[in-house]
């Protein structure tokens, strides 16, 4: 391993004209080599940015989708991907990523570096979103949360680097589940699922959740592993007026009891039993979406809760909720979406940071915020980057 990677080393450094093949390069000067390497490279992916801090016209009812965008653009390993077109040479489909052409427009014109507006008409990118999700066009319950879900499921199909139908006899055969461990059953799943979605919107969002089955009859475990893009948490129903973003987190993963009814067949006793039920996340994604299930839907409405959930801006640590024994799993906040108001009545904004701080993004004003301030009942959905250093090697 050691030898391998140094022998890549070596050969980037000759190939890039740093030093001659036939000179025996020291540890050192490798090492020098190779990081003045890395720094050529960074700056080359440096693309000039304007400040970002630019409000989005509400063109009729569009607040829901102007606070997901700022959310979006604050994304940096999305926005970056968009503005330098890279997704043009990644996408396997011929037909023009038209959805994805119009967000990137929207894109460049709030991060341009002469900032001409300071404020963007998104109109021309929410209709091609309208044409390419007709769902969405007739939808009167605009919801943000869904709307984020639709827009990157469908900016995901147009630059996938998979071809939309896999070649028959590419398929891996169904793992035989009881010879394997845990962790090579989830990582099985993971390349099969990579095998069809690939993309960059992947490789930010998605991760892997694992619900493990537990029968109280044979007492035999068994599991499977869904892929998710978001993590939607319930807010658990008290007396009080604050809940903690970890008590939602403990609710989402707590052990569920399940009657013989309700259980799915356990694979020993082939049939229903009494059980037990966790969720848990197998694969933690570079970018976790958090969305605090504030509505609820009973027969006849649909009702809000208003409850202050207190969330973490650093440092959320989501390792309790992994693997066993993962060590701890830390993400810092970048962006939040709020919704104000009543479930027929309300508001999207968004909170955003950057290099300066955190800013207020209010359809098209846009205005720095203190740190202290982001707490709010309305939060809704929480965007958190991976502190990558962070993570146990
Ligand atoms: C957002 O902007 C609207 C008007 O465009 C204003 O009525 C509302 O009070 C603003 N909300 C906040 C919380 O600043
Ligand atoms: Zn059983």
């Amino acid at each position: 391993m050691e030898n391998s990677c140094e022998t890549l080393c070596r050969s980037l450094v000759v190939h890039n004209g740093l030093q001659s093949e036939s000179v025996d390069i020291s540890q050192s000067v490798l090492y020098t080599s190779l990081m003045g390497l890395l720094l050529v490279a960074d700056k080359k992916a440096d693309i000039p940015l304007g400040s970002g801090q630019v409000g989005l016209r509400n063109v009729g009812n569009t607040c829901f989708l102007n606070s997901v965008v700022q959310c979006l653009s604050h994304t940096r390993g999305l926005r970056d991907y968009c503005l330098t077109k890279a997704y043009l040479q990644d996408k396997h489909s011929k037909q023009e990523p038209v959805l994805m052409n119009a967000f990137t427009q929207v894109l460049s014109r709030l991060w341009d570096t002469e900032g001409k507006d300071t404020v963007v008409n998104p109109s021309r990118f929410y209709s091609t979103f309208k044409e390419a999700v007709p769902y969405f066009s007739g939808y009167s319950q605009q919801d943000a949360q869904e709307f984020l879900r639709f827009l990157l499921d469908r900016l995901h199909t147009e630059i996938n680097r998979r071809p939309a139908k896999c070649p028959p006899g590419t398929d891996t055969a169904e793992p035989k589940h009881k010879c394997f461990r845990l962790s090579e059953q989830a990582a099985v799943m993971w390349k099969k699922y990579l095998q069809r979605d690939d993309s960059r919107i992947v490789d930010l969002f998605s991760g892997q959740l694992r619900s493990s089955l537990h029968c109280s009859v044979c007492s035999h475990y068994s599991n499977t592993f869904d892929v998710f893009c978001d993590l939607s948490l319930p807010i658990p129903k008290r007396s009080g007026d604050k809940v903690s973003l970890k008590e939602c987190l403990d609710l989402f993963s707590q052990v569920e009891k399940l009657d013989a009814e309700n259980a799915p067949m356990c694979e020993r006793c082939c049939r229903r039993t009494a059980s037990t039920k966790r969720l848990t996340i197998q694969r933690f994604p570079k970018v976790i979406v958090i969305h605090l299930n504030r509505f609820t839907t009973s027969r006849y409405s649909i009702s809000k809760s208003t409850v202050c959930v207190t969330f973490p801006i650093n440092n959320l640590d989501l390792g309790p909720y992994g693997p066993v024994d993962c060590g701890p799993v830390l993400y810092n906040l970048y962006a939040v979406c709020y919704h104000s108001g009543t479930v027929n009545m309300g508001h999207y904004t968004a909170c955003c940071q950057d290099e300066d701080g955190w800013w207020y993004y209010n359809d098209s004003s846009v205005q720095q915020v203190p740190v202290d301030q982001l707490q709010s009942s309305q939060a809704y959905v929480l965007f958190y980057q991976l502190n990558n250093s962070s993570l146990r090697k």
